[in-house]
């Protein structure tokens, strides 16, 4: 007797359910695809390999198609002339509260008068101009001072490392020293940050998805704890003040109304933004060179000019690094390649969306609409010629300067490849990256004899749960050695 409301009940969720998801497509609509298995819809295999998973929707629907995932509706748009309209539209288009879940998802932070317009134009002019120039010098010197205590001291000695290992702790630790301004030498310091970083960073797609399993959720919460202890500004840095980012920032955060414990955690948001992506981008483009012994000579030969004079002092090296457009070519390749973010806005009013084809569709408030430029352009075919070939001249014209030239459809190109995003919400430190990676690369072949270990080795496959998430990272490592050749 008691089965039978039971049964009832199971019956009228079901109905319910079934109700809630039948949502069916009209004509002006992009083609809707909700997959198999109830409200998750395609949340598995979006989650696995969003790559692969949208490579075979856009076979089935083209280049754009409506996908449910976990609850939700997104509408994927692939087709790179029609991106502005997407980018541009911030009436209907909101890119705020997408990036607001998920900072409270991963950084649990909530921000009292979040204001995106306010807070880029209070970080861009630190990465302008005169500011830019001493980001660099104090950059260069973080990287040597690290490159020298890290290489062996005996001239004779190699040392092992994982490349990727290598490449993110270096970069990560010259630009915390070089943005955060602490240099904590006792107890481990940039290291201990780097550390803890990099066990945070490995959750960072299962907290976003909120796929934490209850052990790892525990795990991530204990390090999240860690880094908000290392990083309150309440803490005092030993050593160098904080640069005058970092004055800025936390001044911009005490006005927005935050309390200490929301500015810590705003400061580890500051900290994924700002060191997440550089070192990946390094490994990546040293990573390219040692497989292709042509791009490493091409490279070599045009920093060659500048090494004849290495005892040059800091700025005059920089001064010198400035015109390197082999170089240019080279790490936009790699970023071609290996930069795969999201640019995803939220649908606050129901609106009409024209492709540049002249099609209409009309998407739905409430909806997502996402661009994944990894796809097109950067992996297109059609627009770049053999798209998973590391080709490091691919952005040179024959005269050596830089190409832009390039189309789909017989039609020219605005968008050829987005590592850094685009719009209102492009990364506002991607000249301080590109100067970074550059001066990395520099120190690294001018300063080291750096190999791979095993001389056949190849570069690690992507770790295909990470599209999405801004440069993509190597499932593993691959060993190299290096010892000082000239002194720093
Ligand atoms: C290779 C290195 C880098 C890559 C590929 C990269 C890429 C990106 C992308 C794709 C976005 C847009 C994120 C979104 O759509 O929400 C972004 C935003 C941002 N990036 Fe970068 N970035 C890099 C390095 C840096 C560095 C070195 C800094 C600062 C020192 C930085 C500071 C920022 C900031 C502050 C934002 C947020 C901008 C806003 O809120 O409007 N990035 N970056
Ligand atoms: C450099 O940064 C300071 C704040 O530290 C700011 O007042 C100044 O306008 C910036 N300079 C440029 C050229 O953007
Ligand atoms: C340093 O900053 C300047 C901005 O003044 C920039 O043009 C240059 O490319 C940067 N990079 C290096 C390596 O000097
Ligand atoms: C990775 O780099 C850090 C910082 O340089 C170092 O402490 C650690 O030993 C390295 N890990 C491996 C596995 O080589
Ligand atoms: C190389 O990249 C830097 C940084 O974006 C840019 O300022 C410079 O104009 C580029 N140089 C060439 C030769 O393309
Ligand atoms: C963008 O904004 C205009 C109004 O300014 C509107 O007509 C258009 O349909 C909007 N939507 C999209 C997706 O472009």
């Amino acid at each position: 007797m008691v089965i039978a409301p039971l049964l009832l009940s199971c019956l009228i969720l079901l109905l319910l359910f079934t109700f809630l998801s039948r949502r069916t497509r009209s004509k002006r609509e992009p083609p809707l695809d909700k997959g198999l298995i109830p409200w998750l819809g395609h949340a598995l295999d979006f989650g696995k390999d969003a790559a692969k998973f949208l490579t075979r929707m856009k076979e089935k629907h083209g280049d754009i198609f409506t996908v449910r995932v976990a609850g939700r509706y997104v509408t994927v748009l692939l087709d790179p002339h029609s991106y502005d309209d997407v980018l541009h539209n911030s009436t209907s288009l909101d890119f705020s509260r997408y990036a607001q879940v998920l900072m409270e998802r991963i950084f649990h932070l909530r921000l009292p008068h979040y204001n995106p317009a306010a807070e880029r134009a209070a970080m861009q002019h630190h990465f302008n101009r005169d500011n830019l120039t001493r980001l660099n010098i104090t950059m260069y010197r973080s990287l040597q001072a690290l490159l020298a205590s890290d290489a062996p001291p005996n001239r004779m000695d190699w040392k092992q490392d994982g490349l990727f290992n290598f490449s993110y702790s270096l970069l990560f630790r010259s630009g915390y020293l070089t943005l955060f301004g602490r240099r904590c030498d006792s107890s481990g310091g940039p290291t201990d940050i780097y550390n803890s970083f990099r066990t945070f960073d490995g959750f960072l797609t299962k907290m976003a998805r909120t796929t934490l399993k209850p052990e790892e959720k525990r795990e991530a919460e204990l390090v999240r704890k860690h880094l908000w202890s290392l990083l309150s500004p309440a803490q005092p840095g030993e050593g160098a003040a904080p640069s005058p980012w970092l004055q800025g920032y936390l001044k911009h955060l005490k006005e927005e109304g935050a309390d200490e414990d929301t500015q810590t955690r705003a400061l580890l948001l500051q900290l994924w933004a700002t060191q997440g992506n550089v070192g990946p981008a390094a490994f990546w483009l040293l990573g390219f060179l040692l497989t292709n012994p042509e791009a490493m000579a091409a490279v070599r030969e045009e920093f060659s000019g500048i090494l004849v004079a290495s005892d040059l002092p800091e700025d005059q090296v920089l001064e010198r690094l400035q015109h390197t457009p082999v170089f240019n070519s080279t790490l936009s390749e790699t970023l071609r390649l290996t930069g795969a973010p999201f640019i995803t806005r939220e649908v606050l009013a129901s609106t009409t969306l024209r492709m540049a084809d002249g099609q209409e569709y009309d998407l739905r408030q409430g909806d997502r609409v996402c661009l994944f430029p990894f796809l097109s352009p950067q992996m297109d075919p059609e627009i770049h010629h053999e798209p998973e070939k590391f080709k490091f001249d691919r952005f040179l014209n024959a005269d050596g300067t830089e190409k832009r030239d390039f189309s789909k459809g017989g039609r020219r190109l605005k968008y050829y490849t987005m590592p850094w995003g685009a719009g209102s919400n492009a990364c506002v430190g991607r000249h301080f990256a590109i100067s970074a990676i550059k001066q990395f690369l520099f120190l690294v072949l001018t300063h080291l004899d750096l190999e791979l270990c095993n001389p056949d080795a190849v570069i690690p496959a992507i770790d295909a749960s990470r599209y999405g998430f801004g440069m993509l990272q190597p499932d593993g490592d691959v060993l190299i050695r290096y010892k000082l050749r000239h002194p720093l």
